[in-house]
């Protein structure tokens, strides 16, 4: 036995299927669910997996292998916590420093992530007891969400009484103590035995929900524009009489013509309505004002004499554009809602001019003089010409995908190529794989050192990592997209993806669930399998620091756990109060989740490559393996997985550097956490140097014993 073997505390897993388990939990997470659906969408759609793919295999998978190998080799010599594994490693006095940034990434993560898992938690509450039941507006979601979490402002959660989602936070933060104080076997490896298959056979069944739903139809202008323009009262009397079997037809017509014509005479009125006008006219305008002006619009055609050639030859116009235009126009309609988003107006200009022609296919008139009727529309004759108006809102209906599962899938998956030339494409793909595999957190270390010496990592380390591929690409990739473009159409799943990870979970599913039958309980599944996903991977990140002080200070369980839990209760309170915007969060995850990731994973493969050595480093990995690893992965451990590192975090400098600093500059809450940050890492690099010296004097005092 090693000098050092008296630091381990003995701890082991109890199997293979079970470590196995517990990496794939802290690799499956929100990560899977809510990340990566906006990021493929978002980043090229189908073409988002090339970079994925080679991130995965020349920086995921190596990587991987190296932390589960050092972490092996390290528990071998006695240690379990990342700045004793480094000091095995690297026999350097200031190697072990280097391993309080494994201790530092995953306690901030955690101090963030509990926050959104304690939110899961809620809502699958919320769900299950009926009250999260607000409708099919995503605006009402978003509203309620950003109340609950406190993100309309600083402090919001401790306003006017204590916020319930502060008692969800101090439930999800307990639980996870819980099992962090059954210690590894009885806590983390029996939860992940038991939450693992539950939550994919989870998101299985919701998956099957969302492939098998029927199409659904594309709500007219009116029915999307109706409620959020007219009078509420008048509203719920329309619903009333659509619910009523007794109603005739012609008496809804009526009332919904009525309200129509009541929300016109108030707009005529009111001082926006000229703004509403050329918001709707100048292009590009937004879907949603669109339709606004569309039922403006066919007030004035409906109650003008030429309402029904008007509309007779709308219709006639729409089934003579060729399939060719139909598709040119979708992928238009795409486009323009980007260049929207970015604001470019040489950009817009061009979408413009090329929708013009489009427009020139139905009406036979030049584009210049469709060019001069919109501009009319625009001017003085706003009220009187609406024939580029309609044609406009034509076009958009045309351009509207029908509503079905082919093409929720084809919104997500279908390959834009171009996007690959972009660098930021290649940045989320790799953070992608970093944050959803849990490589780079120090976590995989610390698990690995649990093993026994000839204990196999290389298909433990692979099949954990397929497991959390299966439960990304196959269960995550199948069900957020996808559904909310059922239900909402192009525009708002554009605007949802575009939006954040949070958006797309918290806002837009919500709108999917109200809109499918027993939305209630789907929604109360899919929150469910969030909370359990996310707790798999807490856990994981509490055990490195678990680790760390029960092996650097030889605490027992009790004082560790309580030691974390108030270092941890500390961040994560200033993330509930700075709930702003979500400021904390977001600057934990920009400067430790992101940065920080790529920082130690960077350390970790030249320690691996370089110190250790690759060929002691590969012979480490082989021995006792069920699987070896590919002899060219020599090659890729040693030059191609630190190179690819090292540009994405130069490119990230360049990048994002500059308007990351500009934030704390601008921002005192920003440069509060970034302090606290600073002070935790000085924190931590004491510790490590306090254990350092018991290390040193316990090895000292053990050959002394010799
Ligand atoms: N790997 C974890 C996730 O994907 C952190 O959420």
């Amino acid at each position: 036995m090693s000098a050092n073997d008296k630091c381990n505390q003995g701890e082991a897993w109890g199997s293979r299927f079970g470590v196995i388990l517990a990496v794939a939990g802290s690799a499956v997470g929100l990560g899977n669910f809510l990340r990566f659906p906006g990021q493929v969408a978002a980043n090229g759609g189908g073409a988002f997996m090339v970079p994925y793919f080679i991130c995965f295999i020349l920086v995921g998978i190596p990587i991987c292998w190296a932390e589960w190998t050092m972490g092996r080799y390290g528990g071998r010599h006695g240690f379990n916590s990342v700045p004793g594994i480094f000091s095995v490693l690297w026999r350097h006095p200031l190697s072990k420093y280097f391993g309080a940034l494994g201790l530092l990434i995953p306690i901030v993560i955690y101090m963030y992530y509990v926050y959104i898992e304690s939110w899961c938690l809620a809502y699958a509450w919320y769900y299950l007891s009926g009250e999260l039941d607000l409708g099919r507006n995503p605006a009402v979601y978003g509203a309620f969400f950003s109340q609950f979490t406190g993100m309309e402002a600083h402090g919001s959660v401790f306003k006017d009484g204590i916020k319930p989602v502060f008692w969800f936070f101090c439930i999800t933060f307990l639980i996870n103590f819980y099992f962090i104080y059954r210690g590894l076997t009885r806590g983390i490896e029996t939860f992940c035995k038991y939450a693992i298959p539950l939550l994919i056979i989870a998101a299985v069944v919701v998956a099957f929900r969302v492939l098998t739903l029927p199409e659904q139809p594309i709500p007219k202008p009116w029915q999307t524009v109706l409620p959020t323009v007219i009078n509420q009262d008048q509203w719920q009397a329309i619903q009333q009489l659509a619910m009523n079997p007794q109603t005739r037809p012609a008496e809804l017509k009526q009332q919904v013509e009525n309200s129509i014509a009541d929300y016109l005479a108030h707009q005529l009125k009111s001082a926006d309505t000229q703004i509403a006008q050329e918001n709707v006219l100048v292009p590009p305008a937004g879907f949603a004002k669109t339709e606004a002006a569309y039922a403006l619009a066919m007030v004035e055609i409906r109650s003008g004499q030429q309402s029904n050639a008007y509309r007779i030859w709308l219709e006639k116009a729409k089934e003579e554009l060729d399939q060719e235009t139909k598709l040119a126009l979708r992928a238009l309609e795409k486009e323009a809602l980007q260049a929207d988003k970015s604001n470019s107006v040489e950009h817009q200009e061009k979408i413009h001019r090329q929708r013009l022609v489009y427009f020139s296919k139905l009406t036979l008139d030049s584009v210049d003089q469709l060019a001069a009727n919109l501009a009319l529309v625009n001017g003085a004759e706003r009220f009187g010409h609406f024939k580029a108006l309609v044609l406009r809102s034509a076009a958009l209906e045309v351009a509207e995908l029908p509503r079905n599962v082919s093409n929720g899938l084809g919104y997500m998956w279908n390959p834009d190529f171009e996007k690959l030339k972009d660098p930021a494409v290649w940045l989320a793909a790799a953070g992608q794989i970093f944050f959803s595999l849990s490589v780079g957190f120090g976590v995989i270390l610390t698990y690995a050192s649990y093993l026994k010496r000839d204990d196999d990592v290389v298909l433990s380390g692979l099949t954990a990592s397929v497991t959390n591929e299966f439960c990304e690409v196959c269960l995550g990739g199948l069900v957020a997209i996808p559904a909310t473009f059922i239900f909402l159409g192009t525009a708002l799943t554009m605007e949802a993806v575009a939006g954040s990870t949070f958006g797309l979970g918290f806002n837009t599913l919500p709108t999917v669930f109200a809109g499918m039958p027993d939305g209630r309980w789907y929604g109360a599944l899919w929150f469910m399998l969030l909370f359990l996903a996310a707790i798999t991977s807490s856990l994981s990140m509490l055990q490195p620091a678990i680790a760390f002080l029960e092996e650097g200070f030889g605490l027992k369980r009790r004082s560790s756990v309580a030691a974390l839990g108030l270092m941890t209760l500390s961040g994560a309170l200033l993330v509930v109060y700075f709930s702003g915007n979500a400021v904390a969060l977001s600057t934990m995850d920009d400067w430790i989740g992101t940065v920080g990731i790529f920082l130690l994973a960077t350390i970790e493969v030249i320690v691996f490559a370089w110190v250790l050595g690759v060929d002691k480093g590969m012979d480490e990995a082989n021995r006792g393996s069920d699987l070896l690893i590919p002899k060219a992965f020599r090659f890729v451990f040693k030059f191609i997985t630190p190179a690819f590192l090292l540009v994405i975090l130069g490119s990230w400098l360049v990048q994002s550097l500059p308007a990351k600093i500009e934030a704390v500059r601008a921002q005192p809450e920003v440069l509060l956490i970034v302090l606290y940050l600073v002070i935790s890492l000085i924190f931590l690099v004491l510790m490590v140097s306090l254990a350092g010296e018991n290390w040193r004097r316990k090895a000292i005092h053990e050959e002394g014993d010799v």
